[in-house]
């Protein structure tokens, strides 16, 4: 009989999405009636930006004609849309990224899941708490952190405490580590990372010889003009730290699927033998195995976010979820709740009213109000105690979800 990898023993019950969709499948059969809203998984509700799906429409045209037909994508990504990322996303912000820098994918979820698999098992981990929990599960699939305790935490994985008395800010590890997930605008806090914070990050890493893996999927929803929307403002970053991004949250691609992971080529890995060895080879290497491209429509797509229309659209869409954030955190905190995030970030973090625990107050909010919401101890241990709510809803139904939660 096939024999499984252990590894996967070690994971907590389920993924935390398809638990909160279980639990909201069972009240929906159970309440026919009532009329649910979800605000939970961060996914988005709106079109695709006009422009963009004109042009992913006009792309399936040409893959319909052997004159224009295409065949597999180059692995990398299409010099077209590569060179827009280097211009639009980096260049205007003062950074130097080559397109060959650049490797298009499904998405910065699956980036973030796969990039563990280059590194050695012995690497050190940090991760925040809370945290995306797919930088946790992937890393235990492969094996590196042990067992979780009876709170949940692997005893192999060194945890940053993400608390509310430090603007839920990561504190520096206090012993060496080798990785290092850093997600900002942070999901699921909505916090941001300062460039104070990023210089401390980035000196550390130096010192350590670590590498940062940098989250910037939700880089578009930042506001406030001081904060970095890459790593890459930082001097000395494209020594230790690589990036994700997505269209999912900007351009509504969580459905139609594309991002990109910048791997500078000066980021180094060490071998047994002590050689050094191009992070960028290696993704390379390990994408062109695993991987055959993000298809020519959805390049044609992306490439459309960065005409003047498409910019344009996009940033009306960015805007919108942002201005959901705005009113929920009005209404909330107007009714009483502490309310953190929000102004750069389309998540709420918001403080359980006393008594309930997060999972207590998910409960009370899909039983009472019928709002479908995150529990933070979903996140981590740290998260307990607090709840997050996605502004990825359509403005009637967020004006609904306030109304019903503020009744409570
Ligand atoms: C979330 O709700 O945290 C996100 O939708 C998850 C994701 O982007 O994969």
């Amino acid at each position: 009989m096939a024999t499984l990898n252990e590894n996967y023993l070690k994971l907590k019950a389920g993924y935390l999405f398809p638990e909160i969709g279980r639990r909201t499948q069972s009240f929906a059969d159970a309440h026919p009636d009532a009329e649910i809203i979800k605000m939970g998984i961060g996914d988005v509700v709106r079109g695709i930006p006009r422009p963009v799906a004109d042009a992913m429409k006009d792309a399936c045209e040409e893959l319909a004609h052997d004159e224009t037909f295409r065949g597999y994508p180059p692995g990398q990504g299409y010099d077209f849309l590569l060179e827009h990322i280097a211009e639009h996303e980096f260049g205007s912000r003062g950074v130097q990224i080559e397109t060959d820098e650049i490797f298009l994918s499904d998405g910065a979820k699956c980036d973030s899941a796969n990039i563990q698999e280059i590194f050695g098992l012995d690497n050190v981990v940090a991760m925040t708490d809370p945290v995306y929990p797919v930088y946790c599960d992937s890393n235990v699939m492969a094996g590196r952190t042990g067992k979780a305790d009876d709170e949940g935490r692997y005893v192999g994985l060194v945890y940053l405490p993400c608390l509310e008395e430090a603007d839920f800010a990561p504190p520096l590890p206090d012993r060496h580590v080798d990785l290092i997930y850093l997600c900002s605008p942070n999901n699921p806090t909505g916090a941001v990372l300062t460039r104070a914070d990023l210089a401390r990050w980035i000196d550390y890493a130096r010192s350590e010889q670590a590498i940062i893996i940098f989250d910037a999927a939700y880089e578009a929803y930042i506001t406030d003009d001081s904060i970095p929307h890459s790593i890459y403002e930082l001097d000395g970053a494209k020594d230790v730290a690589i990036e994700m991004r997505s269209y999912s949250k900007t351009a509504g691609f969580t459905g139609v699927r594309c991002g990109f992971t910048v791997v500078p080529k000066q980021v180094q890995v060490v071998s047994a033998d002590g050689a050094q060895h191009s992070l960028h080879g290696l993704w390379n290497r390990r994408q062109s195995t695993k991987y055959n491209g993000v298809s020519y429509p959805v390049q044609r797509g992306a490439a459309a976010c960065y005409t003047p229309e498409g910019k344009k659209a996009v940033r009306e869409l960015v805007d919108f979820y942002l201005a959901n954030a705005t009113i929920m955190r009005k209404r909330l905190t107007e009714a009483g709740y502490t309310v953190f995030g929000g102004d750069n970030a389309p998540y709420l973090w918001i403080t359980c009213p006393t008594g309930l625990d997060s999972w207590g107050f998910f409960d009370k909010l899909l039983n009472e109000a019928n709002v479908v919401s995150t529990p933070g101890a979903g996140f981590g241990a740290a998260g307990e105690g607090y709840l997050r709510l996605s502004a990825f809803q359509h403005r009637h139904l967020v004006e609904d979800a306030m109304n019903r939660i503020c009744a409570l």
